[in-house]
């Protein structure tokens, strides 16, 4: 029989932000397939379940997942294509052995996470395949909570985006929305605080470095925190 396919939520770091159903589906799956962002790097979902599930009796199989820029409605670079296709394949072969597989993945998975491309990858190979998507505590409610701030309220309206795009893009955004979440934002605040000068809204954001871990930062001083360099768990909220 074909084992059940789980794409798992972690949680954003801090271990007991993890789900009850995420820590026993994963000590019920025997195979456990780990994204990286690179190659010799280590794997941040494993680092985060490891305090909590034992990883002793698990097949864990890391997949590498090159960290490039994806469009929606645009076809994604080769080289992201492949590995989406080398990971789905490589499950489908655990699945059809039998076994039970998890892709645990950072924070929630709807919210930019690799397990949905590796999910629809699988399914286009494999429509009748068992898939399930466990939700997580997503970094955006982790980084709220640790700036003691909400995201919403009221007839407030959210919006999240990835940093990394192009200022016009942002711009519009940050015109348009009364909360903006800016993820991504390590390699790319310089660019960041200078918009949110020209907007005049660099006092109504905060950055929140590796919330819910024990070495977590909430930071106002953007611009000094511009010139430094920041870690990849590093998230902007700008609430008008
Ligand atoms: C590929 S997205 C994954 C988001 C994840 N699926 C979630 O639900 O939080 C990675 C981005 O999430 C944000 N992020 C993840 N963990 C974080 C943390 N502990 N603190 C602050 N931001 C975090 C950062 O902006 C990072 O660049």
């Amino acid at each position: 029989m074909t084992g059940q396919f789980y794409v798992v939520g972690v949680g954003p770091g801090d271990p007991e932000l993890m789900t009850l159903k995420a820590a026993r589906l994963l000590e019920k799956c025997p195979v456990w397939f780990v994204p990286k962002a690179h190659r010799d790097g280590d794997s941040t979902a494993l680092a985060i379940l490891a305090g909590t599930v034992d990883t002793r009796d698990k097949e864990i199989l890391e997949l590498h997942f090159p960290m490039k820029k994806i469009r929606m409605g645009e076809e994604p670079d080769p080289e992201v294509a492949t590995a989406w296709r080398a990971a789905a394949e490589a499950i489908l072969a655990k699945l059809r052995a039998g076994a039970d597989v998890a892709f645990p993945t950072l924070g929630d998975p709807a919210i930019y996470s690799t397990g949905f491309y590796v999910c629809d990858t699988l399914l286009k190979i494999a429509p009748e395949l068992p898939v399930a998507i466990v939700p997580g505590v997503s970094s955006l409610g982790a980084s709220a909570a640790a700036a003691g701030q909400p995201l919403c309220l009221g007839d407030d309206r959210l919006v999240v985006i990835p940093a990394t795009f192009e200022n016009g893009r942002l711009r519009e955004t940050l015109e348009q929305f009364d909360t903006v979440v800016l993820m991504k934002v390590h390699r790319v605040m310089p660019r960041v605080v200078g918009l949110l000068t020209e907007l005049d809204l660099l006092d109504r954001a905060v950055l929140v470095e590796r919330s819910s871990r024990s070495d977590q930062r909430v930071r106002r001083d953007l611009a000094a925190a511009a010139s430094e360099e920041l870690h990849y768990f590093s998230t902007v909220i700008v609430r008008k």
